[in-house]
């Protein structure tokens, strides 16, 4: 374990919410450059409430972020995306009256770090669908092939800390298991420290070393991927006494959102 400023991302008592409403509590965690780590829960937990605060989209009311051992947790969105913090957001959010280069252009745009052409080479080369599909308008692409240009977009911004808000969201067992191998030789290959946030958690934990779960805004379980794949506890968590696996597909609600 690294120091509370070490690599990577470390979330510490994190608090947040809505109005008069704080949604999350004291939230600690940390993912280090080249890991994967899962963040589980069922609907409404307050997962994409986290990934918002991470990303500087809602403001902490309490804790901090760090990121590479700088304290990003007063930075506006942008500010932190140049200090390595990238969110790939729920429901894809692409503009999809836009090219897929043109809305992969934006991610290069948002690091202003440099270097992004050369990585958003390296990423078309993991994406040749992308690729392919460089003069496509977005809104043209299937479900999947959306997901993996958000995928491409986060990638040319050029993070060191990615946030992935349900990124298999609404797509196929194979395109889940397609997307989430991608997510992986992406953090294998530019040693990102990668936050999943999932509700598949047998195929998020097949890709994670660890995992969080997040239940009613306070994380109430942690432990190493065949930890808490082993563990009662989470099927409680998910699906009260019923104790169904967890690995049960939770219904698409917001696979095709629109233009953010
Ligand atoms: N913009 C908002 N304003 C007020 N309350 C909100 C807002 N967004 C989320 N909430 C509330 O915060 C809580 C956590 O929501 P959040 O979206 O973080 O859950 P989640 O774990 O991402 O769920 P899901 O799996 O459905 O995406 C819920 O009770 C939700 O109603
Ligand atoms: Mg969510």
């Amino acid at each position: 374990m690294t120091t509370a400023t070490g690599e990577g991302l470390v979330v510490q008592g994190l608090s947040a919410g809505y109005g008069p409403v704080d949604v999350l509590h004291e939230v600690d965690l940390q993912v280090r450059p080249e890991e994967i780590v899962a963040l589980l829960g069922a609907n409404g937990a307050g997962k994409s409430t986290l990934v918002k605060t991470i990303g500087g989209l809602l403001p902490a009311r309490a804790g901090s972020v760090h990121s590479g051992g700088r304290d990003v947790t007063r930075m506006r969105p942008e500010r932190r995306a140049r200090a390595g913090i990238v969110t790939a957001p729920e429901g894809r959010r692409l503009f999809l009256h836009m090219t897929v280069a043109e809305n992969i252009e934006l991610g290069l745009r948002l690091s202003g770090r440099g270097g992004g052409k050369a990585l958003l080479d390296e990423v078309l080369d993991l994406l040749p669908v992308v690729r392919e599909r460089m003069s496509t308008q977005a809104g043209l692409l299937s479900g999947g092939q959306q997901q993996m240009v958000a995928l491409a977009r986060a990638a040319a911004a050029s993070p060191q800390v990615l946030l992935l808000d349900e990124p298999t969201l609404g797509l196929s067992p194979r395109l889940t298991v397609e997307v989430l191998d991608l997510v992986a030789e992406l953090a294998r290959r530019r040693s990102l420290a990668v936050l999943l946030v999932e509700q598949r958690a047998q195929q998020a934990l097949a890709v994670a070393t660890r995992g969080y779960v997040i239940d009613r805004g306070r994380i109430v379980l942690a432990g190493s991927s065949a930890e808490l794949l082993g563990s009662g506890e989470m099927s409680e968590i998910y699906f009260g006494a019923a104790g169904v696996a967890p690995a049960a597909d939770p219904t698409p609600t917001n696979g095709s959102k629109e233009t953010p």
